[in-house]
């Protein structure tokens, strides 16, 4: 499975890069919005740090415009995925862009029947929103296990990217059930990592290293 990060900030992806655990980044124009950058520079420097697909998304939402914009998107560096929302037109941009050679995000996608018409256009990846649906009380992770089901019982070769991730739960559950690629806020993926039975044992080994009074 595969880690991408899902902000735009370049303090976070610089930090997660060096981690060596970030596979690549997801953007919506909500988090472009939070950095007040200029656009382009912003999303130029995003693709040079991150070494795999970073999603950049149209905000057209008509077929002709969200072609247009996806094609200048993609043009920015070879590691774009252009993200376009599930709607009737997006559909129709996934199957034109796909034609084109261009890789497609479908993004905001919340029904098994959503996730089967933007397979069957060709998308490269789905982005069901686990986190939203949750919010109103519907349990997101089952959406992620149908698709994840309904594309291996039909063969699909496009991706589940599980987004809408608020917490380590959610990336362990989405793990389970087979995302390829799981996107989440740094500050999960720093929870992640954590664990207090680490910190009280490292305190322990330290102490004890300490009484010892050697050197490695
Ligand atoms: O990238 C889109 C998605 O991950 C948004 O998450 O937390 O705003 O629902 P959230």
């Amino acid at each position: 499975m595969k880690i991408f990060l899902d902000t735009a900030s370049v303090s976070e992806l610089k930090e997660g890069v060096a981690l060596g655990v970030v596979d690549g980044v997801t953007t919506n124009p909500s988090l472009i919005a939070k950095e007040k950058r200029p656009f382009r520079p912003l999303v130029e420097e995003i693709c040079a740090i991150v070494p795999g697909d970073v999603s950049l998304e149209v905000v057209a939402t008509d077929f002709e415009g969200m072609v247009k914009e996806g094609a200048e998107l993609a043009q920015i560096a070879p590691n774009v995925v252009v993200k376009c929302p599930l709607t009737k037109d997006g559909i129709r941009a996934v199957r034109f862009l796909t034609g084109k050679g261009i890789r497609v995000n479908q993004t905001l996608c919340f029904s098994a029947t959503q996730a089967l018409l933007s397979a069957k256009a060709g998308a490269y990846y789905i982005s069901p929103f686990l986190g939203r649906l949750d919010d109103i009380a519907h349990v997101g992770m089952d959406l992620v296990r149908d698709i994840c089901e309904i594309y291996r019982v039909q063969g699909f070769t496009t991706q589940v990217l599980a987004a809408s991730i608020r917490n380590p739960l959610h990336v362990v559950d989405a793990a389970k059930a087979g995302a390829h690629v799981v996107t989440m806020p740094f500050a999960v993926l720093e929870q992640l990592m954590k664990h207090p039975l680490t910190d009280l044992g490292l305190k322990k080994f330290l102490d004890d290293w300490a009484k010892l009074g050697a050197k490695i």
